[in-house]
């Protein structure tokens, strides 16, 4: 099982729970054991990261989610996706228009990508905070890519039932394709390269600053060469709109906006926010997840899309070290689909700490469920509001998203 550290907490001896990757390759591999050089490789390369390292005692005491394999297949997709990206946002810097041979080499990755998905799985859509990449857009689109492609594959059935809404309530003979949702998902924000400086602006927009921002999905769209399905560009355009009509260019009603392009507005909010560019410090995933589902602008969100987002997104990632108000720590050993804020956790090290023994060690318990154990931070970001959250998040259950989508459909579009 693993337990999730800090680069300066890492000890030698200690053995990797999962792979450490940077953009480029796999820096150190799963199973490694940790020597002091390695070490303070990583804490030169890559400063910020955290990393799962195998505790054999708790490992044999409590049954860990491994998510393992999830991290490892979100890095394969999101290194694939972003050296394409790359070389795109290079071609257009230089201020060569995108062509018929650019369009058929990022598909032959793309198609490549969703393959690798379909043979690989994954129950969780994990993503960690920015580590050792060198460009924004390049990560950012890595991200979105990947968490659409996640949400999508979960959401077939809704998304089947909107595309064929949104086509003159034709139906779609072929199985769904998601192949467009994964092309507009890579490219969303190619209209932001001529606009990259804003990245690193310091201050508020300008107010024409604001108006080129907020026609990059339109200029988007046009620089994608004409072989493009026309799709893609029309889910680039509407990737800002917004459920309650608030988005933009075309302020367009929640039910007149693509699927897709609503699933790239979560997949494209959260990754956004957590990363440490974009007008702002990067935030951790619990206060961005928490301001999606209860913030004043849950709105924006497709509400389909955003509970089935949060059920796959899980904000504490396992192995995680909460400390806990008596100054214990906890640790997550299970994550909660229907609560992602409700993780399973267990007391495991002291006040200095140091592991239980196994004696004192106590049943896995929902987080926030016991009124003697109450958590205080996770790294150095105060969480303690985790303990006296609503029930549920959002207003839908889980269960009936998986279910009654008609029912749904009326919440969605009053
Ligand atoms: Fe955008
Ligand atoms: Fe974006």
């Amino acid at each position: 099982m693993p337990i999730m550290l800090r680069v300066e907490e890492l000890e030698p001896g200690m053995v990797l729970a999962c792979s450490v990757m940077n953009e480029f390759s796999v820096l150190l591999a799963h199973g490694r054991k940790l020597n002091e050089f390695d070490i303070r490789a990583l804490g030169r390369k890559l400063p910020e990261i955290m990393v799962q390292v195998v505790d054999p005692v708790l490992d044999e005491m409590v049954d860990f989610e491994d998510d393992s394999h999830d991290r490892e297949v979100s890095l394969e997709v999101r290194r694939n996706i972003s050296t394409v990206t790359k070389k795109v946002s290079q071609q257009v810097r230089m201020g060569v228009a995108l062509d018929a041979d650019n369009v058929a080499g990022m598909q032959k990755v793309i198609e490549e990508m969703m393959a690798y998905l379909q043979d690989n799985p994954v129950t969780m859509a994990v993503i960690e905070q920015s580590g050792g990449w060198s460009d924004y857009l390049q990560e950012h689109s890595a991200n979105v890519f990947y968490l659409s492609l996640v949400i999508g594959n979960t959401l077939r059935n809704y998304v089947k039932q909107e595309r064929e809404r949104l086509s003159a309530a034709r139906k779609l003979s072929n199985a769904l394709n998601l192949t467009p949702l994964a092309t507009a998902a890579m490219f969303h924000d190619i209209g932001m390269v001529p606009l990259e400086h804003l990245y690193d602006k310091e201050g508020p927009l300008s107010e024409e600053e604001r108006a080129l921002v907020r026609a990059h999905p339109t200029q988007g769209a046009a620089m994608l060469p004409e072989e493009i399905d026309p799709m893609v560009r029309l889910v680039i355009r509407q990737h800002h709109e917004n459920m309650d009509q608030t988005g933009y260019p075309d302020q367009l009603p929640g039910d007149k906006i693509n699927i897709f392009a609503r699933i790239i507005r979560v997949a494209d909010a959260y990754a956004a926010a957590i990363s440490s560019k974009v007008y702002q410090n990067a935030k951790s995933p619990i206060p961005v997840l928490y301001e999606m589902l209860f913030g004043k602008y849950r709105s924006f969100y497709d509400p389909v899309v955003l509970k089935v987002f949060a059920s796959i997104t899980q904000p504490l990632p396992i192995g995680a070290k909460l400390k806990l108000d008596t100054g214990k720590w906890a640790v997550v050993v299970k994550h909660n689909r229907e609560n992602p804020f409700k993780p399973m956790v267990m007391v495991a090290f002291d006040e200095w700490g140091d592991p239980l023994g196994r004696d004192e060690l106590e049943e896995p318990f929902p987080l926030g469920e016991r009124a003697d154990i109450k958590v205080k931070s996770f790294g150095d970001e105060d969480i303690s509001f985790l303990n006296t959250l609503e029930e549920q998040p959002g207003d839908i259950e889980l269960a009936e998203v998986e279910q009654g989508l008609d029912t749904l459909l009326e919440f969605c579009y009053p």
